[in-house]
Order: structure tokens, then C-alpha cells, then sequence
């Protein structure tokens, strides 16, 4: 069964096609290489013992889509990655972050609208409730406004698939909300490549602990929390991958309950920054160089799932912890850097 994966040379992208391969799909790669290695493919590759079929495409150009699929009409199914990620440059960019993220979304919608089979995969995020009034957050909780472009981008797209499917009944559709996704594959072959300077805590903390930054900073230590840093529900990106297969079958199956559903993908577990470098110190044996400075501003103070929605109706749960995920993290930096 072929299964087309936007944004498939990407960090969760990557991860998942490994699964998708683990269990026998046959995978079909779209990436316009903005944020991603073509190497990643090796890496694929190399963990699965199959290559997978690659196009470089940029899906801001229509016509260029239309003939993807044109060539590829047996698609079974699509995971939409592909969509520009980074909070701050978004609130730079803006009109760069609804062309690359909605236009690309609605091109992609259009060409589905006309396969026979149409089950379709969204990456969204736990952005969309911004600082929730209940923890864990459960998939009911409310959309709050979004804190910037991106987030805002992500809020937009589910509305624009839940739209879609009320006049496409043909059309079967899984958003995922992800929480922070954070690891790598256990075998290092694959895993996250941050362009810069890194703006989420894992890479900073790996970048930090190898010599390539001289500090973290800690953003914020005076949040109402238990020791006074900012909570999340760090999720390993290998259960993550898994996730995606399990939605896909459900979709397959024709197991969905309607045709467009909401699942939170996260531990269900807070972590403190504090916690999460205290788990780092465990795993890697080092002391990490960190300083608690000023909070960032646009940060909640906590976010962790509810998690029963995705245990009981997927029957998806997360299997690695936060020191799994740490130990993958640090395994796959010190593989880069050829350590
Ligand atoms: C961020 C985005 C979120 C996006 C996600 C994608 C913001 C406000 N949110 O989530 O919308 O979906 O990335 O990956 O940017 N921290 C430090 N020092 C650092 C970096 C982070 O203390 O150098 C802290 C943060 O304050 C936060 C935690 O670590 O408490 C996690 O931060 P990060 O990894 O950036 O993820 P989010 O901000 O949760």
C-alpha cells in the first residue's frame, strides 16, 4: 500500500517513515529539502534495509502538485508534515508561514479530493490551546488565540480540514496534536538537525553539553511551578512515528468514528526544565553549563496531555521515557559531530 509523506525528510517525518517501512507500507517521499538532509534518506535506509522513493518538490507551486499526483493516483494515504515550524521567525515572516504552511495544505486537499482512496494525516501541535485552564489538557479543551503565526497556522489548517470534510464525505481525516517531540532513533542512523542556532531546549541542551554553545539559559525560574521552571510533556519522536502508523490503519480500516478526529500525542507526564537536565546529567554522565535567566516571552507556564483519548480510541501509548529519549538525543549530537 502506498503511502505519500510530506515533509518525509524531516525530523518527525523521518522517524515515521521508518515506521510506515517497519510495517510494510510501501513509502512515497515529498520534501523540498528547506529544513532537511537528503542524507536523511542513508539513514532511512539504513535502519529499515529499504530505500524509499524520494521526489524534491516544493508544494507552493500548484502545478507541480497536480502532477505528483497525477503520476502517483494509488495513493492510500497521506501524512502531511511538511509546513515551516520556527515560533519566532514566523512572527518575522508571516505571509512566508500561510504560504508555506495553508497554501500548501489547501494544493494538497484539492488533489486528494480526486484519489479513490482518501485518508488523510495532519501535524498539529499543542500550541493550539496556548495556556490551557486544565491540566492535562484534554482534546476538549478550548483553542485559545494563537501566540503567533505559526501556531495560528496550525489552528487554520484543522479548521480548514474539518471544513473540507463536511462537504467531502469521501474524505477520512486524523489531526495529531503534538506536545514536544524530542529524541532520536535509537540506532542514531536518523534524528533532529536544527538549521542555527536551536530554539528548542533538547538540541540547545546536546549543542551545550558537546561544546558547540557555551550555556543554556534557562528561560524562567520564577513560574508557578515546583521548582519554579516551565512544564512539558516531552514526548520520545520514535513513539511518535508509531503514532502516525496506528492513526493511518485506523483510517484504512475505516475505523473512525467521523471523518475528522482530534488526538493529543504526549507522555501525559510533565517534566520541568530542571528535570529534563537533570535527566540529560543521568544519561550522558556530564554536567551541563546552565544559568536560569529573564522568561522567554510567549511561553506557558505548563502543557501536558490528557492522554486517554489516544489510549483508548487509537490504542496508541507511549512506551520510552524521558531518559530514553535524552540518551537517543545525546547519542545522535555526539554521531554528527563525529564524537
Ligand atoms: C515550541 C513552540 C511551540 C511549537 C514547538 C515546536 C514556543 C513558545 N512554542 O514549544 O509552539 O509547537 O516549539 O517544536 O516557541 N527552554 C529553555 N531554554 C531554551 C529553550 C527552551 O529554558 O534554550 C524552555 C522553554 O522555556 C520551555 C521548554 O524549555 O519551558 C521547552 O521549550 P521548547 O523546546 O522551545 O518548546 P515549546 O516552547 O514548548
Amino acid at each position: 500500500m502506498k503511502i505519500l509523506v510530506t515533509g518525509g525528510l524531516g525530523f518527525i517525518g523521518s522517524h515515521t517513515v521508518v515506521e510506515l517501512q517497519n510495517e510494510g507500507f510501501e513509502v512515497v517521499i515529498i520534501d523540498d529539502l528547506s529544513n532537511s538532509s537528503i542524507d536523511v534518506i542513508d539513514g532511512i535506509t539504513a535502519i529499515t534495509g529499504i530505500k524509499p522513493h524520494f521526489e524534491q518538490l516544493d508544494l507552493k507551486i500548484r502545478s507541480k502538485v497536480e502532477d505528483f499526483f497525477k503520476a502517483h493516483n494509488d495513493i492510500a494515504g497521506i501524512i502531511h508534515f511538511a509546513a515551516s515550524k520556527a515560533v519566532g521567525e514566523s512572527v518575522q515572516k508571516p505571509l512566508m508561514y500561510y504560504e508555506n504552511n495553508i497554501n500548501t495544505l489547501v494544493y494538497v486537499l484539492k488533489e486528494i479530493g480526486k484519489l479513490q482512496h482518501q485518508n488523510f494525516i495532519f501535524s498539529s501541535s499543542c500550541t493550539v490551546y496556548g495556556q490551557a485552564d486544565e491540566l492535562p489538557i484534554t482534546e476538549n479543551a478550548p483553542v485559545k488565540p494563537a501566540e503567533s503565526p505559526y501556531g495560528n497556522t496550525k489552528q487554520i489548517g484543522e479548521e480548514i480540514i474539518k471544513d473540507t470534510c463536511r462537504v467531502n464525505s469521501e474524505l477520512n481525516s486524523i489531526a495529531l496534536r503534538y506536545f514536544n517531540p524530542i529524541g532520536a532513533h535509537p540506532s542514531a542512523q536518523i534524528g533532529e538537525l536544527p538549521k542555527g542556532v536551536p530554539q528548542n531546549l533538547v538540541p540547545f541542551i546536546t549543542q551545550t553539553a558537546i561544546g558547540l554553545r557555551e550555556q543554556l539559559s534557562v528561560f524562567g525560574g520564577d513560574y508557578p511551578t515546583q521548582d519554579g521552571t516551565g512544564i512539558r510533556d516531552y514526548i520520545h519522536v520514535v513513539d511518535l512515528a508509531k503514532a502516525h502508523v496506528v492513526a493511518l490503519q485506523r483510517l484504512l480500516q475505516r475505523k473512525n468514528e467521523s471523518n475528522f478526529q482530534v488526538f493529543n500525542l504526549g507522555t501525559g507526564k510533565g517534566s520541568s526544565v530542571l528535570e529534563a537536565i537533570q535527566s540529560f546529567e543521568k544519561v550522558s554522565g556530564r554536567k551541563l553549563n546552565y544559568k536560569i535567566v529573564d522568561r522567554r516571552e510567549g511561553d506557558v507556564v505548563a502543557a501536558y496531555a490528557d492522554t486517554n483519548k489516544a489510549n483508548d480510541v487509537l490504542g496508541w501509548r507511549t512506551e520510552l521515557t524521558l531518559d530514553d529519549a535524552m540518551a537517543s538525543a545525546w547519542k545522535w549530537e555526539q554521531k554528527i559531530r563525529n564524537v
